[in-house]
């Protein structure tokens, strides 16, 4: 059985050691929006259900994990925090919009803050994922159309596998409501002290179920023509632009997605009309996720679709991030041709607090414990050691 949990990666070698020399470009420093970066190894978004019950709101444990990889001038992002209880999609992630969210956030970005890092935070909401017993006030999970994702299950507000439900698909009227709510937290994430947020457009979530032609069957002005599709997506960026500025919003996308049941008829012309229409509003950066990293389980490496950072390239000359399967010396790699401006690591920066500083060195990568990835206590989550700490011992 698979469950759909917010990882989409596939499993990969561990314990590979780098060559430091061929690392170089990912030390350079690096323009993105409003911020100069010192390097281009950034914090994936991951999802990690740790945060204090009930009311979703981080904690210092968080806060304790995010300061443990911020580096002086490097990015991190946030894991997925959802914007509204309906949103939300798993037990214990955290949310954006409650004061007491805020508060907790404060904390995390705070800490951030005092070790000369940046934190954006990622805006989500889950869209069809959702499970009624998370939100039992709001029913059924909503969507772009009524269609049920076909494969794996997802997690009930007690941790347990169950299966998906069918959606209720949103009415035209209620549209102007989410994007309110995008704008509230978009505006709660500014309360909260981060440096910037990062709309969450990929992995088969809300935003995703409108632009993909496998979900979004709609017959109105937000179905059927890749302008209509994209229409949501966009009316959303230029919400929080004018809250943010165009230099503090980043989006993430997965053209070749297929995690959450994701299918488009043609995704070349859809995702090369999103960008276009990104980079002429000329937002912070496009994040881009990497074929490679798809499937919900192990052991799942689809080799047959083209790269994103490659194929979208022309469509997006700003700053681009890619993520999905990097080691040290395949990002260094992709930012020397140009192909993305900087590599976002996920499952290594788990395991390796002080990643950018061990690929700079060329330094062996401790392995990641898979069990310890959602929810739970510092195990697995702030008790990975630095280098300096495993020479210690
Ligand atoms: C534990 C875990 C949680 C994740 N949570 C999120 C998330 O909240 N938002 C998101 O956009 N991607 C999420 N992802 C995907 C990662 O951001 C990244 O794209 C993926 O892990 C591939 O990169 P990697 O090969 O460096 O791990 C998650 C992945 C993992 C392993």
């Amino acid at each position: 059985m698979t469950v759909a949990t917010p990882d989409h990666s596939s499993s990969s070698l561990q314990n590979a050691a780098e060559t430091p020399l061929q690392n170089a470009p990912l030390f350079t420093p690096l323009t993105v929006g409003d911020l100069r970066l010192a390097h281009r190894v950034v914090l994936a978004p991951l999802t990690r259900m740790r945060s204090t019950q009930p009311g979703d709101v981080p904690n210092a444990l968080n806060a304790t994990y995010y300061a443990q990889r911020a580096t002086p001038g490097g990015l991190l992002i946030s894991e997925a925090t959802q914007i509204s209880l309906e949103g939300k999609g798993y037990p214990a992630t955290p949310g954006i919009y409650s004061e007491e969210q805020i508060a907790g956030w404060r904390v995390v970005t705070d800490a951030v803050h005092a070790k000369g890092g940046y934190l954006f935070a990622q805006l989500w909401h889950v869209g069809r994922i959702s499970h009624s017993s998370l939100h039992p006030e709001q029913g059924l999970p909503v969507s772009a159309s009524a269609v049920v994702p076909t494969e794996g299950k997802t997690l009930n507000a007690a941790f347990q596998p169950v299966d998906f439900e069918t959606p209720r698909a949103l009415a035209i009227e209620e549209l102007p409501r989410v994007v309110a709510d995008y704008v509230h937290a978009a505006r709660s994430a500014k309360a909260a002290g981060f440096d910037g947020i990062e709309l969450h457009s990929a992995n088969g979530y809300l935003l995703d179920q409108f632009l993909e032609d496998g979900v979004n069957q709609r017959t109105d002005a937000y179905g059927g023509s890749v302008e209509n599709r994209a229409r949501l997506l966009l009316e959303v960026v230029d919400a929080v632009i004018a809250v943010w500025g165009a230099g503090r919003v980043g989006v993430r996308l997965s053209p070749w997605g297929k995690f959450n049941s994701m299918s488009d008829s043609n995704p070349v012309p859809l995702f090369t009309y999103v960008l276009e229409q990104l980079s002429a509003r000329g937002i912070a950066y496009a994040h881009l996720v990497e074929p490679r990293a798809n499937g919900g389980a192990d052991g799942s490496l689809d080799t047959s679709a083209p790269d994103a950072a490659a194929s979208f390239r022309k469509a997006f000359p700003g700053t681009l991030i890619a993520a999905g399967g990097f080691l040290g010396e395949s990002a260094s790699r992709t930012v020397a041709s140009g192909e993305a401006d900087a590599i976002a690591f996920g499952r290594w920066f788990i395991s390796n607090p002080d990643l950018p500083r061990r690929l700079q060195l060329g330094a062996a990568l401790q392995p990641y414990d898979r069990s310890s990835f959602y929810g739970g206590t510092d195990k697995g989550y702030t008790d990975y050691p630095t280098l300096e700490e495993t020479s210690a011992r």
